[in-house]
C-alpha cells in the first residue's frame, strides 16, 4: 500500500516537472520574440476587437507593422507566433515540423484533408492527388465552359424583368427566352442530381464520365468509409467553390475599377478566342498571359486566404529565433502580398503589368499557400477562373462607382469585401 502511494506521488511529481519544464521552455523561447505587452491570465487579449470581424484585418496589419516578422501574441495562456516575411513563410511551409494545421482549424466545418492531422492527411492527400492531374482537368474544359455559359441565366432574368410582355407565365412559356432558360436550368441542376443518383444506385460509369467523376470513384474504391468519403467531397466542394467564385468576383470588380486593364484583357481575348468565345481549348487558355497577370494581381491584393495557420510538432529555427514545439504559427499572407520590399512602392495599387518579366520570390506570393500542404485544386482553379473571366469580359463591359481605396475587407474563414461587388454589366456589341 505504502509502495503504491509512493509510486503515485513520484508519478505526479514527474508529470508536474515535465509540464513545468515544457511551459518554462515555451515561455523562455517565446519571450525572446517581440510582441504586444502581455498581462497575467489575459495575455494580450485586450487588443483583440471582440466579435467585430471587420476589425480583425486592420488589427493584424497594425500589429505586423509595429513588430515585423516574427512576433508573438498571447491569447490568454495560448501563444500564437505570426510571420509576415517571405523567408519565414518559406521556413514554415517547407519544414516537416509544421505540416500540422493550427489548432483553430478544428473549428472549421471541413473535416477532410484541409484540416486533418499530418499522419492522417498524408494518406488522404495521396489518394486525392491523382484526381487533379492535368489530363483529367483538360477533360473538364467543355464542362467548365458549359457552366460558365449558365451565367446567362442572370441575363435571362434581367431580360424578363425589363420586358413586361414576358411577365405573365402563360405568355412567357411560348418564347425562345423561356426555352433558353429551361435548358440552362436543366444543365445547372444536372450534375448534383446525377452524382446523387449514381451514389445511391452504384451504377458503373461510362468511359466518357470515367475522368469526370474519377474523384468520387477514387474515393469509393479506397479504404475510406462512407462518412469519410462524404467529408472529403464536402471539403473539396467547399474549398473549391467559394475561393474561385470570390476570386472571380473580386477580379471583375477590380477590372471595373480599371477600364484600361479591362480593355487590354479584352484585346487578348479577341486575339486568341475571337468574338464568340466558344469551344475553348486548354492550349488557348495557356496563351492568355495577360489574363494570368490580372488574376495574379487580383489574388495578390485580395487573397481569399489572407492568413493560414500551422502547428509546430517539434522545435524549429526561424531566422534568429527558435520556436518551441506545440504552438500555433500564423502566416500573414495579406501583409506579405503588400510588402513594399517585394512589390515596390506601388504595392497597394492594382497593376498587373508588374508581373511582366518580374523575378519574384515565390514565397512572396502565396494565394494558394506553398509546400507539401498547398492548395490541391490550384490548377483546377486556374482553368475554371480563366473560363469564367473569358465568358464575362468577352460579353460585357463592366463598370463600377467603387474605388480601390474605398474597399473594406473582413476576415471570417476567408477574406471578403464588405462593400459588396457593386458592378454594372453592359452587353458588348
Ligand atoms: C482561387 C481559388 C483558390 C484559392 C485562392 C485557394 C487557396 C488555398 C489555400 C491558401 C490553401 C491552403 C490552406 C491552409 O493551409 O490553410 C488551400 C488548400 C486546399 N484547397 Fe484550395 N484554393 C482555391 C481553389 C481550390 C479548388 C478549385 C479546390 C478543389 C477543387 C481546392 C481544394 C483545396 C483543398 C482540398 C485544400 C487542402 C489541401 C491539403 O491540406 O492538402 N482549392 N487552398
Amino acid at each position: 500500500m505504502f509502495h503504491t502511494f509512493v509510486q503515485c506521488v513520484l508519478f505526479c511529481v514527474t508529470v508536474y516537472f515535465c509540464r513545468w519544464w515544457q511551459t518554462g521552455r515555451v515561455w523562455k523561447l517565446l519571450s525572446r520574440l517581440p510582441g504586444p505587452r502581455c498581462f497575467p491570465l489575459i495575455g494580450a487579449l485586450y487588443i483583440i476587437p471582440g466579435r467585430d470581424t471587420s476589425r480583425y484585418l486592420s488589427t493584424l496589419i497594425g500589429l505586423t507593422g509595429a513588430y515585423g516578422s516574427p512576433y508573438c501574441i498571447w491569447l490568454g495562456p495560448v501563444p500564437v507566433v505570426i510571420v509576415s516575411s517571405a523567408e519565414h513563410a518559406r521556413t514554415i511551409l517547407t519544414s516537416p515540423a509544421t505540416v500540422d494545421k493550427a489548432s483553430f482549424y478544428r473549428f472549421t466545418p471541413l473535416q477532410g484533408i484541409f484540416s486533418l492531422p499530418a499522419h492522417k492527411w498524408r494518406a488522404h492527400r495521396k489518394m486525392i492527388q491523382p484526381s487533379f492531374k492535368q489530363s483529367i482537368l483538360r477533360s473538364f474544359i467543355p464542362l467548365f465552359e458549359q457552366k460558365a455559359a449558365n451565367m446567362i441565366l442572370f441575363e435571362i432574368v434581367t431580360i424578363r424583368a425589363v420586358n413586361i410582355f414576358l411577365h405573365p407565365q402563360w405568355l412567357y412559356r411560348w418564347t425562345s427566352v423561356y426555352r433558353k432558360e429551361t435548358k440552362a436550368l436543366e444543365e445547372f441542376c444536372q450534375p448534383s442530381k446525377t452524382i446523387l443518383a449514381r451514389k445511391t444506385t452504384s451504377e458503373p460509369s461510362s468511359t466518357e464520365s470515367t475522368n469526370r467523376f474519377s474523384l468520387i470513384e477514387h474515393l469509393q474504391s479506397s479504404a475510406l468509409g462512407s462518412e469519410a468519403i462524404e467529408q472529403e467531397l464536402n471539403t473539396i466542394i467547399f474549398a473549391g467553390n467559394e475561393t474561385s467564385a470570390m476570386t472571380v468576383a473580386n477580379t471583375i470588380l477590380l477590372l471595373a475599377m480599371h477600364p484600361h486593364v479591362q480593355e487590354k484583357m479584352l484585346s487578348e481575348i479577341r486575339v486568341h478566342c475571337g468574338a464568340e468565345v466558344e469551344n475553348i481549348e486548354y492550349e488557348t487558355l495557356k496563351r492568355l498571359t495577360y489574363m494570368e497577370m490580372v488574376l495574379k494581381e487580383s489574388l495578390r491584393l485580395l487573397p481569399i486566404a489572407a492568413v493560414i495557420g500551422r502547428r509546430t510538432t517539434a522545435e524549429l529555427d526561424l531566422g534568429q529565433y527558435r520556436l518551441p514545439a506545440d504552438i500555433d504559427v500564423v502566416i500573414d499572407i495579406f501583409d506579405i502580398h503588400r510588402n513594399r520590399e517585394y512589390w515596390g512602392t506601388d504595392a497597394d495599387r492594382f497593376r498587373p503589368e508588374r508581373f511582366e518579366g518580374l523575378q519574384y520570390d515565390p514565397y512572396a506570393l502565396l494565394p494558394f499557400s506553398a509546400g507539401s500542404r498547398n492548395c490541391i485544386g490550384l490548377r483546377y482553379a486556374w482553368i475554371s477562373m480563366k473560363i469564367m473571366l473569358l465568358k464575362v469580359v468577352g460579353r460585357y463591359r463592366i463598370e463600377t462607382d467603387l474605388k480601390l481605396e474605398e474597399l473594406a475587407m473582413k476576415i471570417a474563414l476567408t477574406m471578403k469585401i464588405s462593400n459588396g461587388h457593386m458592378v454594372r454589366l453592359r452587353r458588348r456589341q
